[in-house]
């Protein structure tokens, strides 16, 4: 039987019966949103080698934004994360420039609460992300550091992030967004492939492998869902990697898509080569933007190719043995960051700004139902 005590209750039981153990302040699950059953969710239906996620909005652009922190404060926005998802993404509160804003300061807060409520949820957690060229402080880009020093402060900061979760992260973007689209390396605009060289990329791999040796360490990129210059560069770079003893255990692809453009057809084919090596896969960052007309709603033929977009995606990493995660970057238009990135787009996510579920909502739970019996991580 479950018995609901007050928190003091709580923090004095387990000080009087666990006498060596730091208090541990659990959070208590989020409640299921009124009106929603359990069995009427996206994570209930999800085939159990399949993690559906989403993002947890905060950080970034959300701090220009007319609300407060959603994750901190917008308790039904909480109440679905919790209940449609058992895998969630920091979409910002893990980056250097959130993180680590100054030299000798980490911010670990907001991850830490976020770490709290997935395990009170029983959902998983990607990291994002550990070397990037973007979103990084001040403190480090306009740094004037020697070569020795930038080396010592990429293993430090790796080191205390990954080894501050340890356990409690499933998935790590470790590099993200290495190359340019035509698959060179991004040798100007990434600080430490310009500083330290490529090789560097492996030691970034090694040192959060050994921060966390459970988790699954991942390259991450826009731009190579379908077969072309750049997802080629993975497909090359991966196991010449790993050839020479570097850990890494997968290529997740975001999916950031749009309406513009046609479907990425090849989707599937791309996800299967990097399986056919013996890589997990995953879709990290999915979303399907559309044009917006201010004050109008979208059409029907605009959701359902939106919709239709979600199921395609779904489907291909569904027919691929080790794609084991799929994540929607956000899942209501309320705190999309495609509005403020993608001028006269929106719209991106499954869910209208009350939570309606659109068709693309549909399309997902409709093709996670059909997909490979054997359910679990409910
Ligand atoms: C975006 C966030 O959604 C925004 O809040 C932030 O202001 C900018 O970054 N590729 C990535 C993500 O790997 O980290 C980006 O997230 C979207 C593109």
């Amino acid at each position: 039987m479950k018995v609901r005590t007050s928190l003091a209750a709580a923090v004095l039981a387990s000080a009087i019966l666990l006498p060596s153990a730091a208090p541990t302040l659990a959070a208590p699950p989020a409640p299921r949103p009124p009106g929603i059953e359990k069995q009427d969710t996206l994570r209930w239906v999800a085939p159990k080698d399949l993690r559906i996620g989403s993002a947890v909005a905060g950080g970034g652009h959300h701090e220009t934004q007319a609300y407060p922190d959603p994750f901190t404060y917008d308790q039904p926005y909480r109440e679905r994360l919790a209940a449609e998802f058992n895998s969630v993404s920091p979409e910002n509160q893990l980056k250097w420039e959130f993180v680590h804003p100054e030299q000798d300061t980490y911010r670990f807060a907001e991850m830490d609460a976020i770490v709290q409520f997935a395990q009170a949820n029983k959902q998983v957690v990607r990291g994002h992300t550990l070397f990037w060229h973007s979103q990084n402080p001040e403190w480090l880009e306009e740094g004037d550091f020697t070569k020795e020093e930038l080396r010592a402060i990429l293993k430090d900061h790796i080191q205390t992030v990954v080894g501050r979760y340890a356990g409690k992260i499933q998935q790590w973007d470790v590099a993200n967004e290495i190359f340019n689209d035509n698959g060179t390396l991004r040798t100007t605009d990434n600080i430490w492939i310009r500083e330290l060289g490529p090789d560097i990329i492996a030691d970034a791999f090694r040192w959060a492998h050994e921060a966390d040796p459970k988790a699954k360490l991942f390259f991450n990129d826009y731009g190579v869902e379908g077969l072309n210059a750049k997802s080629n560069a993975y497909l090359e770079l991966i196991p010449r990697l790993q050839a020479q003893g570097v850990p890494i255990d997968g290529f997740a692809i975001q999916g950031h898509l749009s309406t513009r453009y046609g479907f990425p057809g090849d989707l599937r084919a791309n996800l299967q080569r990097f399986d056919d090596l013996g890589l997990e896969t995953a879709i990290t960052e999915i979303d399907v933007r559309m044009d917006v007309v201010a004050g109008t709603e979208p059409t029907a033929a605009q959701l359902a190719q939106q919709a239709s977009y979600y199921q395609r995606a779904l489907e291909a990493c569904v027919a691929v043995d080790e794609c084991n995660s799929f994540t929607i970057w956000g899942f209501t238009d309320t705190y999309s960051w495609v509005p403020v990135f993608f001028s006269g787009e929106g719209e991106a996510t499954v869910m209208e700004e009350d939570f309606t579920r659109k068709p693309a909502y549909y399309a997902l739970q409709t093709t996670l139902e059909q997909a490979s019996p054997g359910r679990g991580n409910r």
